[in-house]
């Protein structure tokens, strides 16, 4: 491939696929890599109205996790601006190497954000888990751009004399999952909720927004309805096909009857603008 275009997503691997991204062209990486667990997307492990759950999903082996995940975070270090920050997201289980990985190649940890999410799976011989954790790391901590009053005012308070941009501003996010009842979905996905407070406090409309793992498309989805320019990877066709879809027709959820996005961010943010690099 010789050039990709902005304000798409591209069916295959990450790691070969920003090979072709220009150094220094990405202002924000939003991503949710492969866990490393003995997962399996099979619509029979959901608990859930099975059909629905889009079968396939590309997981990395235990013993590779710590290789796959220097040459995917290789390639974020050389296309990110100077200015642009990585939020990365990890399970318990495989952080370890996310750290190392994030200390090796010389990124810079901003914050070390804990986002609690309801409902667990239920356990009897040992604690719920309810948490990932998400990395803020930058290249460059005198240059990378924060927003502190992008989601409240300096002054607003929640009545009694809390301060909303503060509590808005702990590294505790207690953020729900969505659950799309009667909707084909991917066994994994971000919050809406999340990656727009994300967005707020580390971009401005224009931004460009990477996410090499895009699953269901949830990042690029997300950005584009805040105007955001949007690029993308995945590797297994039917997620990519499910994603294209969304980004495509406009649509957040998809059922039989194809409900259109609901959303109060206005229509009008997804008229379709083509950059290229
Ligand atoms: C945890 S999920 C991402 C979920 C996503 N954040 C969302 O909100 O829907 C990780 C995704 O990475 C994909 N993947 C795994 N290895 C990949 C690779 N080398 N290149 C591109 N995508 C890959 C998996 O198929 C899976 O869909």
């Amino acid at each position: 491939m010789e050039s990709l275009e902005l304000n798409n997503i591209y069916h295959m691997d990450c790691i070969e696929g920003m090979k072709n991204i220009p150094e220094d062209s990405i202002d924000i990486v939003i991503t949710d890599p492969p866990f490393a667990i003995d997962f399996k997307a099979k619509r029979s492990n959901y608990n859930r109205t099975a059909t629905r759950v889009i079968e396939g999903y590309n997981e990395i082996p235990k013993d590779n996790y710590h290789d796959f995940t220097i040459k995917w975070m290789t390639e974020v270090y050389r296309v990110l601006r100077d200015s642009g920050s990585m939020y990365v997201f990890s399970g318990w289980n495989n952080l370890k190497d996310i750290l190392i990985a994030i200390d090796d190649l010389g990124f810079i940890t901003v914050n070390h954000i804990i986002w609690k999410y309801q409902f667990g799976v239920v356990t009897k011989r040992r604690f719920i888990t309810s948490h990932y954790h998400c990395l803020y790391v930058c290249k460059d901590d005198a240059k990378r751009r924060f927003f502190p009053y992008a989601r409240f005012q300096k002054d607003a308070t929640d009545g009694n004399g809390g301060s909303l941009h503060y509590k808005d501003k702990e590294d505790v996010w207690v953020i729900k999952r969505e659950y799309w009842t009667g909707q084909q979905k991917t066994p994994t996905k971000l919050p809406a909720e999340l990656i727009k407070k994300i967005l707020l406090y580390s971009t401005q409309e224009g931004d460009v927004v990477l996410d090499p793992f895009l699953g269901s498309g949830q990042v690029a989805v997300i950005s584009k309805l805040m105007n955001r320019r949007y690029i993308g990877f995945e590797i297994v066709k039917e997620y990519y096909e499910f994603a294209k879809k969304r980004l495509e027709e406009n649509l957040y959820t998809i059922k039989d009857n194809q409900q259109r996005i609901t959303s109060n961010i206005p229509l009008n943010l997804f008229e379709k603008k083509q950059d290229e690099f």
